[in-house]
């Protein structure tokens, strides 16, 4: 056995810390309780255990993450190299209608059918066998388990360095890989970071990019338009290593951070490491934005602050500047081999905190600043609002005020006064990405809801909430018959997935 399996099993079994934390009063084993396989398929009508379902609240959130953890008794290195399940829960009248199946990927099919990981992970989960097993196995399993969006007639399970996996909207079987419609070459990137664009060139469109990262990196930017058809694309080679997650978008540019990152393949071509163990923050190293016009011209390169980003929350245009929010963090968080993940002290790792950058196009300066201390993730804010001044962002916070912690709260920013609302779970709950759905008929930037999916401690399963944007005003909870774990992005679609009434 080697001493990454020998360390994994005794991971799998290790009794966990019950203290709880002083600072937050959260219990470490409430918030990694949260990490098993999914074991179910279901579908069918949600209880409603608090509140009341608006009934305004009509169409589908859908919700992407890792619900495969473990095979053959071996645990993944980082819950990341989990297999994609998507939770699909539809609201009509008041009532909410829950599916979830697991993204079935070529690789899915293959270890269901052996029992066992039969590829390594991105974040590190080697095959068993060993190093010698695992040396110049540079396969990649497509995961599909970051994003999901209804698109063009296809539900797509996004995972940023393969194509989209196609699934039906409504009973989420899956359809098979997604070349969307020709464009991508097989197994081409696609992020799962598309950006709607809400209609800044006429109808709303699909923006994506993929990357091919090396000593020069080529981002490949992808428009379609609401049928799923090409719209508009082109392709950059620019010098350095790219590691993009994610993009922001303004009517005129796609806005990549290149963060100062370097990558050492070698301990992954010989089975040591996962890909993305390899990534290292280049020392004293600075980030550059890379702006890629949205039509003619060539991109622009202009040197960023330090530090690291993998989210952004909007972009916009004031004359020839542009001002970009984003989620920084002090430093690239390492995934180290050695760490169990299940054991992670939050304490140690550097928050994520909202700043803002203030991109100056003609002199080429960038100005940043924080808008706010609290450690938060997946910050949004209302789908109108995307590439243009926003006043709103809604976020996934720590319960603490400052230092890192788990999600436990979801807030509400307002950027003009300052004023703040939350909703939180703590100590028992933790949240995940806050989802906005805008109200039907009323077009204010903060009318609607916001729905997450909330780990409970208390009953070892996920519970969905939905809160009224404007103050965070709990209005329901729904209890869900299956324990999901923390997992990463959803989005909201107009669609009705309900079945007739029971
Ligand atoms: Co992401």
């Amino acid at each position: 056995m080697t001493a990454t399996a020998a360390h994994q099993q005794a991971a799998a079994s290790a009794p966990v810390s019950t203290l709880a934390n002083p600072a937050d009063n959260y219990s470490q084993t409430d918030w990694n309780s949260a990490y098993g396989n999914v074991t179910t398929e279901t579908e069918g009508w949600v209880e409603t255990v608090e509140g009341t379902i608006p009934p305004d609240l009509q169409g589908t959130l859908y919700r992407n993450g890792p619900g495969r953890l473990e095979r053959g008794g071996q645990w993944v290195q980082h819950p990341f190299d989990g297999d994609g399940m998507i939770l699909a829960v539809g609201f009509r009248q008041g009532q909410a209608y829950l599916r979830n199946r697991f993204v079935r990927t070529a690789g899915w099919l293959e270890e269901e059918a052996a029992g066992r990981w039969r590829y390594r992970g991105v974040f590190g989960t080697q095959k068993p066998g060993g190093i010698l097993a695992n040396a110049l196995d540079l396969r990649l399993k497509n995961i599909a388990n970051t994003s999901v969006v209804d698109w063009g007639g296809n539900l797509l399970a996004l995972w940023e360095a393969a194509s989209p996996t196609a699934l039906d909207p409504v009973t989420l079987a899956t359809r098979g890989l997604s070349a969307m419609g020709g464009v991508l070459a097989p197994q081409e990137p696609f992020s799962a970071h598309p950006r709607l664009d809400p209609g800044h060139h006429g109808r709303s469109r699909l923006v994506n990019f993929g990357v091919k990262a090396g000593p020069r990196s080529t981002v490949r930017l992808m428009e379609f338009d609401p049928q799923g058809q090409l719209v508009y694309q082109r392709q950059d080679r620019l010098q350095g290593f790219a590691f993009l997650h994610d993009f922001a978008l303004t009517p005129n540019w796609a806005v990549f951070l290149r963060n100062a990152l370097e990558f050492n393949p070698l301990p992954y071509v010989l089975g040591r490491r996962g890909a993305a163990q390899c990534l290292r923050s280049r020392p004293g190293g600075r980030g550059e934005f890379w702006l890629i016009p949205r039509g003619a011209g060539a991109p622009v390169v202009l040197p960023a602050t330090e530090g690291f980003v993998f989210h952004h929350v909007n972009a916009w245009e004031e004359g020839a500047t542009l001002v970009v929010d984003s989620i920084h963090y002090a430093d690239f968080p390492m995934v180290e081999p050695e760490e169990d993940f299940r054991h992670v002290v939050f304490e140690k790792l550097p928050p994520g905190q909202l700043e803002r950058c203030t991109v100056d196009l003609i002199h080429g300066h960038v100005e940043r600043r924080r808008l706010s201390e609290r450690c938060c993730e997946f910050a949004t804010v209302h789908p109108r609002r995307q590439g243009r001044r926003h006043r709103c962002v809604w976020m996934a916070v720590a319960q603490r005020q400052t230092g890192n912690g788990p999600l436990q709260a979801i807030e509400k920013l307002d950027m003009e006064t300052g004023r703040r609302w939350t909703w939180s779970a703590a100590p028992r709950g933790f949240v995940s990405e806050p989802v906005l759905v805008p109200h039907p008929r009323n077009a204010a930037e903060d009318a609607g809801w916001i729905l997450s999916l909330v780990w409970n401690g208390g009953r070892r399963a996920s519970d969905v909430v939905i809160l009224r944007a404007a103050d965070l005003q709990l209005q329901a909870v729904l209890r869900l018959p299956l324990a999901v774990p923390h997992g990463l992005h959803g989005s909201w679609s107009r669609r009705d997935t309900t079945p007739p009434a029971p």
